[in-house]
């Protein structure tokens, strides 16, 4: 593989390392120009409006060496996202590690469902189901600084991107907790035996649970390009169903009557999806298309008996 440094024969330049950079990152990305951009940008801690005023600058040894080895990991397939360790999702700049998936433009959509869903609830209760680097319980809980948000997810790891992401953010109101799905909020499950009325048994179930969860199948075609994000957060069984499937099915459990649970999903997955609502017995199933015209999100409401 061939060097920045070597491929560039007169003294570089801020212009002329962004033009070798992006001339090698066109073999694997789609967006070379910007992808170099931004790695450069990082490397020498300039915006990247400063880098096209500053063009004729002179990149020192350091700077070329360090803008190769992010080019490199570039090359190699990595997100960009993991390479600057930050990614923007509704307005907040997130950490990201290699052990949360890199939050989508396309999970804003089920943030912006969800807000509307609560518009009319005052103090909410929501949970988001697999936080991963708590993009959506925290984009949420910025949106709703009056709602009770509990975020899960299974992994330790990415639970903790997420818990210093709340930090960073100044949203202490999000509890992170961990554990499988719905499980961790089992102690909130009504007590069909409790004493207290009715009414307040009601008030411990939630307004809204929300969910981007893996959901790629085993055998998934996209696999080899995103080898870089955990396993964990793409694949979920033969079908890429098995934690919608789960999803649908319990959540019932916790929800308020006319509680909504939203799920994103693949883009073939729509009729699915709807199919395992409607059979579940819930109401007013919807579905969401992104901005491309896919099919990526559904979601519905419970009413309890
Ligand atoms: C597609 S990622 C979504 C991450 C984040 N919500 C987002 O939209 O960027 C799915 C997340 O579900 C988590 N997950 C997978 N299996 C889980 C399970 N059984 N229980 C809880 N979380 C799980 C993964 O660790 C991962 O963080």
């Amino acid at each position: 593989m061939s060097m920045l440094a070597d491929e560039i024969a007169v003294p570089p330049t801020i212009a002329i390392g962004l033009a070798a950079a992006a001339q090698r990152l066109k073999r694997m990305s789609a967006s070379a120009r910007l992808d170099a951009e931004l790695l450069l940008a990082a490397v020498l801690q300039l915006s990247r409006t400063q880098l096209r005023t500053r063009d004729t600058q002179a990149l020192g040894a350091a700077q070329m060496q360090a803008f190769e080895s992010a080019i490199l990991r570039r090359e190699n397939g990595e997100p960009i996202a993991y390479i600057l360790g930050e990614k923007e999702f509704w307005s907040l700049s997130l950490l990201v590690t290699p052990a949360v998936l890199v939050p989508r433009p396309e999970t804003e959509l089920l943030v912006e469902w969800a807000l509307q869903c609560l518009k009319d609830s005052a103090r909410p209760a929501l949970a988001d189901l697999g936080t991963g680097s708590g993009a959506i319980a925290l984009a949420l809980a910025r949106e709703r600084p009056d709602s009770r948000v509990i975020a899960i997810d299974s992994s330790a790891a990415a639970l903790a991107v997420a818990r210093r992401n709340a930090q960073a953010l100044g949203l202490p109101q999000v509890e992170f907790r961990l554990g499988d799905w719905l499980a961790p909020l089992a102690h909130e499950i009504i007590d069909e035996s409790a004493t207290e009325p009715a009414n307040e048994r009601v008030n411990s179930r939630f307004d809204l649970l929300i969910s981007n969860p893996p959901y790629l199948a085993e055998d998934d075609a996209h696999l080899p390009s995103l080898q870089h994000e955990p396993l964990q957060a793409l694949i979920s069984g033969v079908d890429g169903l098995d934690a919608i499937r789960h999803l649908v099915q319990h959540a019932p459990e916790h929800l308020k009557h006319g509680g909504w649970l939203l799920l994103e999903h693949g883009a073939t997955q729509g009729a699915a999806v709807r199919d395992l609502f409607q059979a579940r017995g819930y109401a007013d199933v919807t579905m969401r298309r992104d901005l491309a015209g896919l099919e990526r999100a559904t979601g519905a409401r419970w009413m309890a008996a």
